[in-house]
């Protein structure tokens, strides 16, 4: 009985080490085609790989395997030439009389290497902060980008094809910016599902603010309802305020009043009597000061002129790059 057992055993596992992988394809920054078969594990057996795309005449064999603990479990830096992603790619895994072909289509499985040269910068020009980076095929080419602010969560965003900056809306000096850029081929181009990884991350601004350390307590916004309520009691108060003083002084009167102070007394009905008839200058607001010489009491305010010439808001030029003539070399 167990070597029966034994038996079937053996014969199990021949069947599962013969299961032959699955090969996935990519296209390397439109360089060269890179292909693995261990998804799922490393193969027990060694493996020798062809392909070819449709327009070449020969399959050839991989010259530049990738092992793992001596197994062969992909091949990289297979040539490529302009536009060979939209042609069907044909694979084959051979192991001794068993031949597994597969064939692929590219056209949307390239990754790009991430953008290059990404640089972080304040212009003076418009207080703003602008990102930019290098990326080949431009024309082509759509961008995201993610920027957090003291390390808080990251904030993704679309850039169109063909742009290769990125601009924040006046930033905060005393925060931390942190900036990251991803690239991939936009959808005039054969549209990629792959993006880039993302590239190094670009800092700007303050790294240690200690004011942003702390996470915010549930009760800030219970103190600022309470702050404001305050600040409007106060302004009800300042507005009444000569009400106010008529009605409440005279209710504690002083304990230690003589004869004298009660006359005053009687006299109360007549204040209040005046502060009906009490008559409030308009305030005037005006966007000069004028010093008025009818009437001292006039206020006026000074607002300042319209500021907003000297700090603009992001916009992007987004250039319209005529894709088709990539379409067609790429
Ligand atoms: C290589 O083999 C060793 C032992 O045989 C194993 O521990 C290790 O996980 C293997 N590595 C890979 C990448 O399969
Ligand atoms: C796979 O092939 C390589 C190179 O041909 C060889 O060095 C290695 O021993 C082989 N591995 C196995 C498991 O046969
Ligand atoms: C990117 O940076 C490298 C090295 O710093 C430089 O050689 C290259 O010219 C730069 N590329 C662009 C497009 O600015
Ligand atoms: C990014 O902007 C800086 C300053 O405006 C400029 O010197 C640099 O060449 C730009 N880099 C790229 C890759 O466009
Ligand atoms: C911020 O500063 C701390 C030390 O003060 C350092 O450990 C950390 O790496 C810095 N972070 C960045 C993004 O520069
Ligand atoms: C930030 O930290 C650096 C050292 O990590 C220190 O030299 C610098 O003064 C700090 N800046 C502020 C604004 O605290």
């Amino acid at each position: 009985m167990p070597t029966r057992l034994l038996l079937l055993l053996c014969l199990t596992a021949h069947v599962f080490a013969r299961e032959p992988p699955e090969v996935d394809c990519l296209v390397v920054h439109l360089k060269y085609v890179h292909c693995s078969w261990n998804k799922q594990g490393t193969p027990e057996v060694n493996y020798t790989f062809y392909s070819q795309f449709e327009s070449d005449k020969v399959f050839s064999e991989c010259s530049n395997y990738l092992r793992e603990n001596n197994t062969n479990t992909g091949c990289t830096k297979q040539p490529y030439q302009k536009g060979q992603k939209f042609s069907s790619f044909h694979t084959k895994l051979v192991h001794g009389k068993q031949i597994t072909p597969k064939v692929l289509g590219l056209k949307t499985k390239v990754k790009l290497n991430p953008p290059t040269n990404v640089t972080v910068e304040r212009r003076r020009s418009d207080s703003n902060l602008w990102l930019n980076w290098s990326q080949d095929y431009v024309g082509c080419v759509e961008s995201e980008v993610r920027y957090r602010v003291n390390n808080r969560k990251w904030e993704n965003n679309r850039v169109s094809t063909a742009v290769q900056e990125y601009c924040v809306n006046l930033p905060s000096s005393s925060s931390m910016y942190e900036l990251q850029v991803r690239s991939r081929i936009a959808s005039g181009c054969g549209e990629s599902v792959f993006w880039s990884d993302w590239s190094q991350p670009v800092v700007w601004g303050s790294n240690n603010s200690t004011a942003d350390a702390k996470p915010t307590s549930v009760w800030t916004p219970v103190l600022y309802v309470v702050g404001a309520f305050i600040l409007i009691l106060l302004v009800m108060m300042l507005l009444h305020h000569e009400r106010i003083r008529i009605i409440f002084i005279p209710v504690v009167p002083k304990p230690s009043s003589d004869l004298h102070n009660i006359e005053d007394w009687f006299q109360f009905p007549k204040g209040l009597k005046e502060s009906f008839k009490y008559n409030e200058h308009p305030c005037l607001v005006r966007e000069y000061c004028h010093v008025s010489q009818s009437d001292s009491e006039a206020c006026s305010v000074f607002m300042p002129g319209n500021e907003s010439d000297l700090s603009t808001s992001c916009s992007s030029s987004t250039s319209t790059v005529s894709t088709e003539e990539e379409m067609v070399s790429v």
